[in-house]
């Protein structure tokens, strides 16, 4: 039976009592809760497993439960229905999508491919289940620069949706590619203008920047990563002080992992200090609790789309495994 609980109704409950029953729930259905970085820090709290797209997408595919959980944005939970269409995916929300992936709208991308007919479309994972149809390689901001280091040199690449990411790789690696123009809200706020500053102010500090902020951030950046890569450098550079330029949420496990050392978000503007990703924010304790209880929201993928779709997310994790 569907027990439809308002929402009111948990929210009275504490947090201690919240995390009891999710504890319950997940032994019940032995359920596995997979929460992304940029999540509440309580919802990285109870998660079995935080990690950034890459990271997720592996736990996605290899793992006993029956149910997974995933507290993130909408294009990550359909990834893991994609790799495990025999599985329970649950979203705490389901309107929690990446502005980013939506973007993308697979008729416009057909056409760009449609003008490049020899090219190789090499597509980041905040995309939806379309455009990775569409796509031969998925790829996240951990593993691109592998990926495309294994693409000969003289071939064409189409790189989407992210422009600054894209622009970053094709830099980095000096391959011509043509880029979809999207970009991450949240990354692409940040500016010269208000970060130089910052840098200035604390010229102990080193500026860290994930590849989805704009190359005028990126040029000034002691470190450039995925945020696995931004948090491990954060562990391992004798550096005590940083300057992050990617979603706050991070922080929480920064601020765990080196409990002494100092991290100053990068500033968006000065009335609008954190640019922060509203989305994976929607991903409160109550609704981990709710679609728990409820067994939904479900994700579903058309089995036609899945299949589809698999093939560049399959080819993925062949090309980088662990
Ligand atoms: P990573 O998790 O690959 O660092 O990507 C950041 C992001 O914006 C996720 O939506
Ligand atoms: Fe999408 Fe940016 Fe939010 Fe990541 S941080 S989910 S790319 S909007």
């Amino acid at each position: 039976m569907t027990i439809d609980l308002a929402l009111t109704d948990s929210a009275a409950l504490s947090q201690e009592e919240l995390f009891m029953r999710i504890r319950a729930l997940k032994k019940e259905m032995n359920a596995i809760i997979l929460a992304h970085y940029y999540t509440l820090p309580e919802v990285q709290q109870i998660a079995d497993i935080v990690g950034d797209s890459l990271a997720l997408a592996r736990a996605a595919e290899k793992n006993s439960a029956d149910v997974i959980v995933f507290a993130g944005v909408y294009f990550m939970a359909e990834t893991a229905k994609i790799i495990n269409p025999a599985k329970l995916v649950l979203m705490p929300d389901e309107y929690a999508g990446c502005p980013l992936a939506d973007s993308c709208a697979p008729d416009d991308f057909s056409a760009l491919k449609a003008e490049h007919p020899g090219a190789v479309v090499v597509t980041y994972i905040n995309s939806t289940a379309e455009i990775k149809a569409l796509s031969d390689i998925t790829c996240t901001s951990s593993n691109a620069e592998q990926i495309i280091r294994q693409i000969p040199a003289d071939q064409e690449i189409i790189f989407g949706p992210d422009r600054n990411l894209g622009g970053y790789l094709s830099k980095k690696l000096s391959r011509k590619m043509t880029l979809w123009q999207g970009y991450c809200y949240v990354h692409d706020a940040f500016s010269e203008e208000y970060i130089l500053p910052t840098c200035r102010l604390h010229p102990e500090a080193e500026l860290i920047a994930h590849p989805e902020c704009r190359e005028e951030v990126l040029r000034h950046a002691g470190f450039i990563g995925s945020t696995q890569a931004l948090l491990q450098h954060t562990v391992s550079s004798p550096v005590e002080s940083f300057i992050v330029a990617t979603e706050p949420g991070i922080l929480y496990e920064m601020q765990k992992r080196s409990p002494h050392k100092t991290f100053i978000p990068a500033p968006k503007d000065p009335e609008n200090p954190r640019s922060v990703c509203k989305q994976m924010k929607q991903n409160t304790l109550e609704k981990l609790y709710l679609c728990m209880l409820n067994r939904k929201p479900e994700i579903s993928v058309d089995p036609q789309l899945r299949l589809a779709a698999l093939g560049s997310i399959t080819k993925m994790l062949e090309m980088t495994p662990v």
